[in-house]
């Protein structure tokens, strides 16, 4: 039997040929960027236990991965350093130590594969004795103003080191602003900044705090991180970033957040990164793992979905896995 109607959309995905020609999103290994945390040490891999597949690497393994990616046409690379608790102190000392770990393997990555673009990332934490992105005072506040110098430093530090994009991973206010004067001033006006301009505060960063170790050591990130009740200030974080000088912004964490990716690509002028997070790995990862979901189909889906909502970018611990599968 047949009925009348004139419009029938199956007939666009009669054939994979079809489908290929009507598709309106598509995911590219040119999309994504790696996350990586380094180590202390020679051949030292470590693995992240809540991250089955990702591990902790010297910087002579972060210098081969990076080789690797960059066969693998991934263009940038974030890193974090996992540094022992007798480098941390409340003022973060050793975020500008330039012959320090962080600094000497943004170095080391660069002369050894000077094509890709190397992301580094400003923030306390993972320097701080506190655990905050942020400088800590004595009534436990998390004070703005007296941050901004300290991730003005890193940021310089990195630049000199190597740095091709500044990413704040900080939530103060104004430092997007701040760090732009203080690139420039120092000759960097080069070097981009991805700002995180809507960084929720999210129960999705566990592994990462334990990748790291650097998960606050009294309260929570709520004061500086956004609720995630909320997606209208993620829209002024934005246009704030954007008045500051932000060449990217970014929406994190990613999956739970589609619709903020949206409202944030439809006020950006600039391209939108999205940060598919340390937790949202874990759970795909398990799941895949337990062999309850088909991993590589999630995964791309996963990829696809984010460029569908107007990212322009993904950062994700599934990337090296991603562009294995895409460049068969
Ligand atoms: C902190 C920072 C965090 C992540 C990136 N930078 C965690 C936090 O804010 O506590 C999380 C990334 C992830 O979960 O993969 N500056």
């Amino acid at each position: 039997m047949t009925i009348s109607i004139v419009t029938r959309p199956r007939r666009n995905r009669v054939s994979e040929s079809m489908r290929n020609l009507v598709r309106e999103n598509s995911l590219s290994t040119s999309d994504l960027i790696m996350p990586l945390f380094v180590i202390e040490g020679q051949n030292q891999k470590q693995p992240v236990e809540s991250m089955p597949g990702v591990d902790r690497l010297s910087s002579d393994l972060v210098v081969e991965k990076c080789k690797e990616l960059y066969d693998l046409q991934i263009p940038a690379v974030v890193l974090f350093p996992a540094l022992d608790d007798s480098k941390k102190d409340p003022s973060a000392k050793e975020s500008a130590n330039e012959s320090g770990l962080y600094h000497s393997t943004l170095r080391a990555v660069k002369e050894a594969v000077p094509g890709i673009t190397l992301i580094t990332d400003v923030a306390m934490d993972p320097y701080s004795s506190d655990g905050h992105d942020g400088v800590v005072n004595e009534k436990g506040e998390i004070v703005n103003d007296e941050t901004l110098p300290i991730l003005a430093k890193m940021a310089v530090s990195q630049a000199r080191s190597g740095a091709d994009i500044i990413a704040p991973s900080d939530m103060m206010d104004g430092r997007v602003g701040y760090i732009r004067e203080a690139l420039d001033a120092e000759g960097f006006m080069n070097v981009g900044i991805m700002a995180y301009s809507a960084k929720y505060a999210s129960a999705y960063y566990g592994p990462f705090r334990d990748a790291l170790d650097s998960a606050p050591k009294h309260g929570d990130k709520k004061t500086y991180q956004m609720d995630p009740a909320n997606v209208k200030e993620a829209q002024r974080e934005v246009l704030l970033d954007l008045e500051e000088g932000a060449d990217v912004v970014m929406v994190k964490p990613g999956l739970p957040y589609l619709d903020v990716v949206r409202a944030v690509s439809e006020v950006s002028d600039v391209p939108v990164a999205v940060y598919n997070v340390s937790g949202e790995y874990a759970m795909v990862k398990a799941a895949g793992l337990k062999g309850w979901i088909d991993y590589e189909k999630v995964v791309l889906e996963t990829l696809t979905a984010f460029k569908r909502a107007g990212a322009d970018m993904i950062l994700s611990y599934h990337a090296v896995e991603a562009a294995l599968w895409l460049n068969q």
